[in-house]
């Protein structure tokens, strides 16, 4: 294989309960790549469509992911790479995640996959590191592995694959401002009382849990975030409006996205996330902000290849 065209979608990192540990990927909203083997060796960005984001492998996430994985598997020839953005930088919902795990994913593919999925997670980090200052793995596990992924060390690498209840719908909302995550981080307080630690980590294991019993009701019960949502929320406007929403028209839960400004809310079943979609959108069109949704089933295959 020469050339290889790709679909890396949107995620969403952290799903309250889980900060910088889950994830999960979308089905309707991802950017295209195509990447292709060059006979000059090492990695060159040749297109960027859809943002103004930079060429220079260096500086921009899915060149810094490539290079370290030909750091780690050395060819005589080399790629480059054309992206085709829809997910827009700083919105919430993993876009460096798409362009540094699609990155890795094609090279891998063309190289007759030297590489599990699995130890791909490693490179793609390296693009995150380079957006947000911080080597969290929650975005891109679920693209590379697919489902939901729980991130229990990026030293080493460690991340299992969750099972997904068959009916557990998502609703995003993306209000149409941009947060970076290196800022959004940056307001984060370093430490963590006793006391919401448990809380926490209570609410983490019944999660996973809910998953393996498609327990929707725990789900429900434990889809929240004491540490993480209460700092950044305040960024989000209408936050709370938009929680007591959601919760009203029956989700099973609602959070902010990865670190924001998109938010997401859970549901058991389609309908569920339209009609929850339905009383977000009340408010948000109120306070005027333009905004993109979108309404998807969890993503069971991640980054995905597409025919020529
Ligand atoms: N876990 C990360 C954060 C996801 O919330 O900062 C954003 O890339």
């Amino acid at each position: 294989m020469e050339e290889i065209k790709i679909f890396a979608p949107a995620s969403v990192a952290n799903v309250s309960c889980g900060f910088d540990v889950l994830g999960f990927c979308l089905e309707p909203v991802g950017d295209k790549m195509i990447i292709r083997k060059t006979d000059s060796s090492g990695i060159r960005i040749t297109k960027i469509e859809g943002q103004d984001l930079p060429l220079d492998v260096k500086n921009n996430v899915a060149g810094v992911a490539a290079e370290a994985l030909l750091k780690e598997h050395p060819v005589e020839f080399g790629f480059e790479i054309e992206i085709y953005k829809n997910i827009k930088a700083g919105s919430g919902i993993g876009s460096s995640a798409a362009s540094s795990a699609g990155a890795v994913f094609g090279i891998n593919k063309l190289l007759n996959s030297p590489f599990t999925a699995h130890e791909l997670i490693h490179f793609a980090m390296q693009g995150e590191v380079l957006a947000s200052g911080s080597a969290h793995a929650d975005n891109v596990a679920p693209l590379l592995l697919g489902g939901i992924t729980l991130v229990r060390s990026t030293d080493p690498i460690d991340v299992i694959q969750l099972p997904v209840p068959i009916e557990l719908s998502a609703v995003i909302l993306h209000p149409k401002i941009e947060l970076k995550t290196m800022h959004a981080r940056e307001i984060i307080k370093k430490n963590v009382t006793l006391e919401k630690a448990i809380v926490q980590w209570g609410n983490l294991g019944a999660f996973v849990s809910s998953l393996y019993n498609e327990d929707y009701d725990l789900m429900s019960r434990s889809l929240k975030d004491v540490i993480v949502e209460p700092m950044r929320s305040l960024l989000i406007p209408e936050f709370e409006s938009l929680k007591k929403a959601s919760n009203d028209a029956g989700a099973l839960g609602f959070g902010i996205s990865g670190s924001g400004p998109s938010v997401f809310a859970l549901t058991k079943g389609i309908d569920s996330a339209e009609k929850v979609f339905r009383s977000l959108e009340q408010i948000i069109s109120s306070i005027g902000i333009d905004f993109d949704f979108y309404l998807s089933k969890i993503n069971q295959q991640g980054i995905k290849i597409l025919p020529n």
